[in-house]
């Protein structure tokens, strides 16, 4: 009996450890998941991220921006954090574009003298966006936390699995589709584009050659982004309030004025017109909105078997 039991206890003590190891153990997400063992990780972050937006307003969109393409890419688990071999940040929605990741650094550096080893890379991330969300106008809510940062980078996943700003609205609801979101979620998403910058390269061909847009609006955005030349020249991507987290977003849209061919398809006769009239009118309930897709965004886990960890430094595997 004895030895039945300790030998029972052995097999269980090696399945947790082999899941710890894998990170099959998909333990759900809380937001009081470091309550005790990070009591200050939540100001440390806040603080970390006033600063930033504080210095330029608009980290907090590329903040935002990061998240979203850290959790398209094998779930939230900070694999685009990673430099080196296969890194998503060389991958074409990235490169040259995702911006921010020393603010995060900063942050960790924070975190890591505070509680070592204990607070994850992809959760940081997690609640820097949501700092960075609320710091500029928009809503706060209670990030559930726990995530655990991958070992590799995923960089094909990243061309595959990133909406490219030429994407047609079922493009855009197939895409959201695979990762388990709907396309409300998808509308309320894209409300993100309420703040932050994007490069002529991105919008050029909308500009010049579409004619779903407003005719004022597309003169002035021509002023910056010639037809030839000005690849990286920036342009808010609300052209109402570009760095407060708002529903302008919407009203542009209502007006032919979305800076990205992707963005226009979400009002352009189909699916999505009347969700966008709601936004546009209710700026209540597409911040609900947006707090509920965001959370189920933040809770899309790594594919089973990735190897996991707590990483030390975001750029590296520890
Ligand atoms: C629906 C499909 C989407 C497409 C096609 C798309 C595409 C783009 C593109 C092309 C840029 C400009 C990048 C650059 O100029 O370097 C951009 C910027 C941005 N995107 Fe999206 N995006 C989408 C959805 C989202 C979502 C779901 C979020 C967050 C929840 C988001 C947040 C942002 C933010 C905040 C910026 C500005 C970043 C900055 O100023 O640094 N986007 N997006």
């Amino acid at each position: 009996m004895a030895t039945f039991s300790s030998r029972s206890t052995t097999l269980i003590t090696l399945a947790v450890v082999l899941a710890v190891l894998s990170g099959a153990a998909e333990a759900q997400l809380s937001p009081n998941f470091y309550a005790t063992s990070c009591p200050n990780l939540a100001t440390i972050v806040r603080q970390g991220m006033a600063a930033a937006v504080q210095r330029e307003p608009r980290m907090a969109a590329s903040i935002l921006r990061l998240f979203f393409h850290d959790c398209f890419v094998n779930g939230c688990d900070g694999s685009l954090l990673l430099d080196g071999t296969n890194s998503e940040k060389a991958a074409g929605p990235n490169a040259n574009s995702a911006r921010g990741f020393e603010v995060i650094d900063a942050i960790k550096t924070q975190v890591e003298a505070s509680c070592r080893a204990t607070v994850s890379c992809a959760d940081i991330l997690a609640l820097a966006t949501r700092d960075g969300v609320n710091l500029v106008g928009g809503p706060t809510w209670s990030v559930p936390l726990g995530r655990r940062d991958s070992r590799a980078a995923f960089q094909s996943l990243a061309n595959a699995n990133l909406p490219g700003p030429g994407s047609s609205l079922a493009t855009l609801i197939r895409m959201f589709g695979n990762q388990g979101l709907n396309a409300r979620d998808m509308t309320a998403l894209s409300g993100a584009h309420t703040i932050g910058r994007s490069q002529c390269r991105f919008f050029r061909s909308r500009i010049y050659t579409e004619t779903n847009i407003n005719g004022t609006f597309a003169t002035q955005r021509q002023q910056t982004c010639p037809r030839s030349g000005g690849d990286t020249n920036l342009a808010p991507l609300d052209v109402t309030t570009a760095d407060a987290f708002d529903n302008a977003y919407y009203t542009n849209l209502l007006q032919q004025r979305g800076l990205f061919h992707s963005d226009q398809e979400l009002f352009n006769g189909g699916s999505q017109d009347a969700l966008v009239r709601t936004y546009s009118t209710n700026p209540v309930q597409f911040n609900a909105d947006f707090v509920t897709a965001m959370i189920k965004m933040g809770n899309i886990m790594p594919a089973a078997g990735t190897t996991t960890e707590v990483r030390l430094n975001c750029r590296r595997p520890n």
